[in-house]
């Protein structure tokens, strides 16, 4: 493999990566266009594009759409590469003769598919080097699963030549063709001249009716130009997703291909089989993963922490230290360093949870803070809610956040203690050290350093009970 950066190639000249993307994905039976079906939490496409992005500027990047084509434009847009219309799609051949006026301005450029997603920069590199290195018009990434299941197969010049005389789609195969091992991975390198040359050469003599680009192997040997195969370091890299077996295959080795990244980077994973970590999660080192976890999105997660089983984290922050303990649900929140949560807490967007601070068992948040130290141990909804430094919040207590029509805030203030079972009707203000009595309903605002009670004073009755009883008796 090349341990070349960048943009620095063995051969001067242009270059440029076309992603094949425009197909429909029939295999599937689903309404999604096939490239944005998603591994390891991101669209099949946006993994291909992240790769070839390591290698060539997003302007040198043209991604090849067709059907829902504006919808797969949408999911990709932001990466800054360029777009090519095929409309119809008449095959993967067709495709390139689309991409024709953009990819002709470049002496060599290489092709991806955007349903083969678990594809790395360095085996990128390592087709565009070995293309350079043979000077060759059609190089071949190859590979050799243990089951070749429908994929094109590869037929060299000889088992010891790098040459080869043609690809063969699956269906085509004839006699002793039927045992070849080696697959065409569907990513390619071209010269540019010879393929434009010949590409208007294809046919569409196969049951599929489409104009295939595996047959520019034949047509180029033909023209006597170079053609090329080398194998990829590892099969499953080069695997396609074109049913939605295959797709789940493809997310279980990426994710667990994430999870061995971060553990040799120092993060702790146990079980990394039952751990589901999407590509963009970030965890420093000495942080435990328990098994069951899910770590999605844009996550980042601190040193030291722990994370339980059965927690979920969707694109959150968190601190250095913290525990969460099983059952944890915390989706687009931020957890401040050595906070505790769980079990079972319950995060909603935009919840804020202070450093030292400690979030217990059904405890539900939404848009609201914590502040530093303070405690919400059991059995509470605090939303839309500010809540300041050393506070307690007694078990039970709600925010009434809502009116039927609006949101409202609570204010509590440092120092501030909640009784348990109380009832803030927002908005509402819990002044500063004050004290709310257990069981009350706040409807006015609490100043500092005084004691609420919003309750029926209690009424006893002397020997009620035993007189009923006696009574019972006659
Ligand atoms: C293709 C190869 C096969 C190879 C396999 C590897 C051909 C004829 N066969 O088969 O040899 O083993 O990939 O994964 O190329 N696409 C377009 N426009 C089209 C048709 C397809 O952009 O008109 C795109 C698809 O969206 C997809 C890619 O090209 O991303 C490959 O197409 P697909 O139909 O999946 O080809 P395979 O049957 O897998
Ligand atoms: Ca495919």
């Amino acid at each position: 493999m090349s341990n070349k950066t960048g943009n620095q190639a063995t051969n001067p000249g242009s270059f440029a990566i076309a992603i094949m993307a425009a197909g429909k994905g029939t295999r599937l039976k689903s309404a999604r266009p096939k490239v944005l079906h998603e591994v390891g939490g991101a669209p099949l496409l946006a993994h291909v594009i992240a790769a070839a992005a390591c290698t060539v500027p997003p302007e040198d990047i043209y991604v090849i759409v067709g059907h829902q084509a504006e919808r797969v434009r949408a999911a990709v847009q932001h990466t800054g590469v360029r777009f090519v219309d095929q409309e119809p799609q008449l095959g993967t051949g067709h495709a390139i003769q689309c991409a024709r006026a953009q990819l002709e301005k470049y002496d060599n450029f290489l092709v991806l598919s955007g349903d083969v997603p678990l594809v790395r920069r360095e085996t990128i590199e390592a087709v565009r080097d070995f293309h350079f290195s043979r000077k060759a018009a059609m190089t071949i990434l190859t590979a050799e699963p243990e089951n070749a299941g429908d994929y094109g197969r590869v037929v060299r010049a000889s088992s010891s030549s790098d040459n080869v005389k043609q690809i063969v789609e699956k269906k085509m195969l004839k006699g002793s063709q039927q045992r070849l091992r080696e697959i065409n991975s569907g990513i390619y390198a071209f010269a540019s001249r010879p393929l434009f040359a010949n590409i208007d050469r294809l046919k569409t003599d196969n049951p599929n009716r489409e104009f295939y680009l595996t047959d520019m192997a034949a047509l180029l040997v033909k023209a006597k130009a170079r053609v090329v195969a080398i194998r990829a370091g590892e099969a499953a890299e080069v695997l396609g997703a074109n049913t939605l077996a295959e797709l789940a295959e493809l997310d279980a080795t990426l994710r667990l291909r994430k999870c061995r990244e971060l553990m040799a980077s120092g993060v702790s994973i146990y079980r990394p089989e039952t751990c589901v970590i999407d590509s963009a999660v970030r965890i420093e080192p000495d942080t435990v993963l328990e098994p069951f976890v899910q770590i999605l999105g844009k996550t980042q997660i601190g040193a030291n922490c722990r994370i339980r089983s059965y927690s979920i984290i969707s694109d959150s922050r968190i601190g250095e230290g913290v525990m969460i303990k099983p059952g944890c649900i915390i989706d687009q929140s931020e957890i401040g360093a050595a906070a505790v949560l769980g079990p079972y807490s319950h995060l909603r967007p935009a919840s804020e949870i202070g450093p030292a601070a400690h979030v217990g068992n059904f405890v539900e948040t939404k848009k609201m803070r914590l502040g530093r130290g303070s405690k919400a141990n059991h059995l509470s909804y605090l939303g839309d809610a500010e809540i300041g430094e050393g506070v307690n919040i007694g078990a039970g207590t709600i925010t009434c956040n809502y009116d039927g029509k609006k949101k409202h805030l609570t204010v509590i203030e440092d120092e501030a203690f909640v009784g348990s079972d109380s009832t803030l009707v927002a908005p509402v203000r819990i002044g500063k050290g004050s004290y709310v009595a257990a069981g009350s309903t706040i409807t006015h605002e609490v100043p500092a350093d005084s004691l609420a009670l919003g309750r029926a004073r209690q009424t006893v009755r002397a020997n009620w009970a035993k007189e009923k009883r006696e009574k019972k008796q006659d």
